[in-house]
């Protein structure tokens, strides 16, 4: 019998208690313990906090958002600074985490988390503790998966916001900018626009030209259509221009703020009544979508046989609607970004979206 370990780490999203679910239950068939850590891979670290994941605490998770383990994005396991910038995690910490595991008998761990808590798995492994990788990011940015669950979530709060916002702009003919979430990627901001029926929408991937933007502005309401819906990535940015931040944590900018800017600038270019919405931390709370739940699901049960096939350093990932696996090494080194020239590129700008450009 094995006795496994499994924490989640980084921003919560909705689906990390579908992952935890599927975990203990493809474990249970294998008659193996699961053994969860609290808030992140501080858990592994004295005072131990830890409890043992089995059917009964693990029934009736998987529709809730959030993660019954808890998380944190700070504290003594950050391995990424700043723009990406790596940090090695310091050798003490790393050698209490490995005496945990020790104590507790514990076989291989499961890092559930996003690039920043994969690269500081990769350091565990490096360091002798056998882990298996999650991906997990409401930004949908790693390459090394088509999709990351948490993702289509936050598109589908997008969407919901947006036609929210759509009647009430509708009604006061008024320019209404959204900001939504997504980091250096504009995943969230492209998917959400398309389907929430933006009218312009800005990407970190395509520098956007304030003028351009007003242009659209004024060619919707040359069209007859007297309100606009302009959504904006965190992390878009005007061109020769500089991302946005709003706060520094752990040594990495916040972004936030590009919204509000838009907003003036249209506003002032365009005489137009202009109101900002910034959407932030509704994206990645609440219930995940079917979508979600279900590639949570393939992760967590995924995940467990990688263990048993002892493929540690390795993380689940999904292509072509499979469930594979990647080393997370190679993951962990790359951002997926937008591509400008993409065919959701081209469909949007088929059905009339400016990218400001
Ligand atoms: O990576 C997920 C994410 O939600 C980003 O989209 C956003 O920039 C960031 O985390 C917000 O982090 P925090 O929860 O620390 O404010």
């Amino acid at each position: 019998m094995k006795r496994i370990g499994v924490l989640t780490s980084g921003g919560d999203c909705p689906g990390l208690n579908a992952v935890l679910r599927g975990v203990v239950r493809a474990a249970s068939n294998l008659e193996w313990e699961v053994i969860g850590f609290h808030d992140g891979f501080e858990g592994l670290l004295p005072p131990i906090q830890w409890e043992v994941l089995d059917l009964k605490r693990t029934a009736g998770i998987m529709h809730l958002g959030g993660t019954i383990l808890g998380t944190t994005n700070k504290g003594h396991f950050v391995a990424k600074v700043g723009d990406g910038t790596r940090t090695h995690i310091p050798p003490d910490v790393l050698v209490k985490a490995k005496a945990t595991l020790a104590e507790l008998r514990i076989d291989a761990l499961i890092v559930i988390g996003g690039d920043g808590s994969l690269s500081t798995g990769l350091q565990l492994q490096e360091a002798g503790i056998p882990v298996i990788g999650v991906p997990k990011t409401i930004d949908n940015d790693l390459e090394a998966t088509a999709m990351t669950f948490g993702f289509d979530s936050a598109v589908a709060c997008v969407t919901d916001a947006l036609d929210r916002l759509h009647t009430t702009a509708n009604s006061h003919k008024r320019v209404m900018v959204l900001e939504v979430m997504g980091r250096h990627a504009g995943w969230i901001a492209l998917y959400g626009g398309l389907a929430g029926g933006g009218d312009v929408i800005l990407l970190p991937e395509i520098p956007f030209d304030h003028e351009i933007v007003a242009n659209a502005v004024r060619k919707r309401d040359s069209d007859g259509c007297l309100s606009t819906l302009i959504v904006v990535a965190e992390g878009a940015r005007e061109r020769n221009g500089r991302e946005r931040s709003r706060a520094v944590s752990s040594g990495e900018n916040k972004l936030g703020g590009i919204g509000e800017a838009v907003a003036a600038e249209v506003a002032q270019r365009t005489g137009k009544e202009t109101r900002t919405c910034v959407l932030g931390h509704l994206q990645r709370g609440g219930a995940p979508t079917t979508l979600d739940r279900i590639l949570g699901t393939r992760f967590g049960v995924a995940a467990v046989e990688l263990i048993a096939e002892e493929k540690f350093g390795h993380m689940v990932s999904y292509q072509n609607y499979q469930i594979l696996d990647v080393s997370i090494a190679e993951a962990v080194h790359r951002i997926k970004l937008v591509s400008p020239e993409s065919q959701m590129v081209q469909t949007c700008r088929a059905v009339g979206i400016s990218f400001g450009d």
